[in-house]
Parts: structure tokens; C-alpha cells; sequence
């Protein structure tokens, strides 16, 4: 299937069904990628619906990242109480730090800047650098892995699966800013946690029913193949 269509109809479709999250920017709107930042580190191994809170207290008490820079590290690790891996709250906080102090307080837009910030891997750069700077970034999460593997009916188990996954995901997104790199990850997201869902995944209401070699075989559910651990 042409990688335009499939980036096309995923774009219309995000466009109609975009979900509104607090950290989301209005349509054509930028984002704050200390907000995107914050709200990736938060929806890391956290659903949408435990972080929606934290995000909306964490931006009210520290709006800027100088301000979470300056905070007490105690009460940054008391206002994370809940969301677990406090790691990520250590983290946070040192990483707000260094944007501070070593990025005048703006975060960098280059993937590799952004991972060299501590707590910020493969992931949650190329997510900050796609949904906060429009930079074309292949972004890969667990929703993104479950949609391509069904979309291409990947045989391969997981974790092995993962460099495929990658160079056929990047085929697909974007490769310039005003292809939208931001809205094309966030609906990647959106398609695989409200429609290609782990279980009774909704095909009818899916813009990449037609081109999806696993709902072709009526074998959705069967992808993505795990690796016996
Ligand atoms: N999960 C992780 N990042 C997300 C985002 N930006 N939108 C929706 N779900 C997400």
C-alpha cells in the first residue's frame, strides 16, 4: 500500500477523532514542549486517564520548567506520589535542571540534544521532537507496535520485531514538518489505544480497514506475537 495514502487517511481521520488531552495543543496550534515533555514523562507505564490529573496540578504549581527547576526536590517527589516509578520523579527534576541551567530554559528540538536529558530515551525524544517541534521523527511506542504489526501482519515476535517495525513505521510518517510529524504520532497513538485495541479491536471504524493484512485474514488479535519470555 502507497505510504502517502495511508499517512493521508490517518491524518483525515485523526482530524475528525483527535481526542482532547490537556497537554494537546488546539488544531494548527503549537505545544509547549515543556508540557509535552512533562506529559510523556507521565504517560510512561501510566494511562491517559491516571495522568490527566497530575499533568493539570504539576503545570499549575510549576508552569515553566525553571519553575519545576527551583522547586524542592521533596515536594516535586510528593506531588508524583501515585504515579509510581519514582525514578521518573528523580529524574524530572534533574532534568529540569539541565534545561534550565545548560538550555537557557528552552528544551532543545534536535533528537539527540533532547537524549542526552536525563530520563529521556529513544522514545521520549523523537516524541518531544515530532509533537513539540514539528521535527520528522519516528515515534514508536506499544500502541504503534500493535498497529503495524497488524497492518502488516508481522510474523516476527516481539521484541525481535522491533527494527521492522521501525523502518516501516518511518515509512509511513512524515518526513517534513508541514506533513504534520506531531498530529501523524499522537494518532498513531489515538488509532491504537481507542481502535486497534489489544482485544476486540473496532475494524469497522478503522481509516486502515482496507489496507490491513491481519483484518484480511480475521486475525487481528493474533499480532502483535510476543516472544516466550
Ligand atoms: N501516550 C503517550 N503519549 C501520548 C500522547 N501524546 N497522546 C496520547 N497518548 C499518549
Amino acid at each position: 500500500v502507497d505510504p502517502d495514502a495511508l499517512r493521508t487517511t490517518l491524518l483525515d481521520w485523526y482530524d475528525r477523532h483527535r481526542r482532547t488531552l490537556p497537554w494537546r495543543a488546539s488544531p494548527g496550534e503549537h505545544s509547549d514542549p515543556y508540557a509535552v515533555w512533562l506529559s510523556e514523562i507521565m504517560l510512561q507505564q501510566t494511562t491517559v486517564a491516571a495522568v490527566k490529573g497530575y499533568f493539570e496540578r504539576f503545570l499549575k504549581r510549576w508552569p515553566t520548567v525553571g519553575d519545576l527547576a527551583a522547586a524542592d526536590r521533596d515536594d516535586v517527589l510528593n506531588a508524583w506520589a501515585g504515579l509510581g516509578y519514582y525514578a521518573r520523579a528523580r529524574n524530572l527534576h534533574r532534568c529540569a535542571a539541565v534545561v534550565a541551567d545548560d538550555h537557557d530554559g528552552h528544551f532543545p528540538s534536535a533528537v539527540p540534544d533532547l537524549k542526552a536529558l536525563p530520563g529521556v530515551g529513544d522514545y521520549t525524544s523523537a516524541a518531544i521532537a515530532a509533537i513539540a517541534f514539528d521535527t520528522p521523527a519516528t515515534v514508536v511506542d506499544g500502541n504503534v507496535e500493535r498497529v503495524i504489526t497488524r497492518l502488516f501482519a508481522l510474523e516476527t515476535p516481539l521484541p525481535d520485531a522491533k527494527p521492522d517495525i521501525r523502518i516501516r513505521t518511518g515509512r509511513i510518517a512524515p518526513d517534513t514538518a508541514a506533513r504534520r510529524p506531531g498530529d501523524f504520532a499522537q494518532a498513531m497513538m489515538d488509532l491504537g489505544a481507542t481502535v486497534c485495541t489489544p482485544r476486540a479491536p473496532k475494524c469497522l471504524l478503522c481509516p486502515w480497514r482496507d489496507a490491513c493484512r491481519a483484518h484480511a485474514m480475521g486475525e487481528e488479535e493474533r499480532f502483535p506475537l510476543k516472544k516466550p519470555k
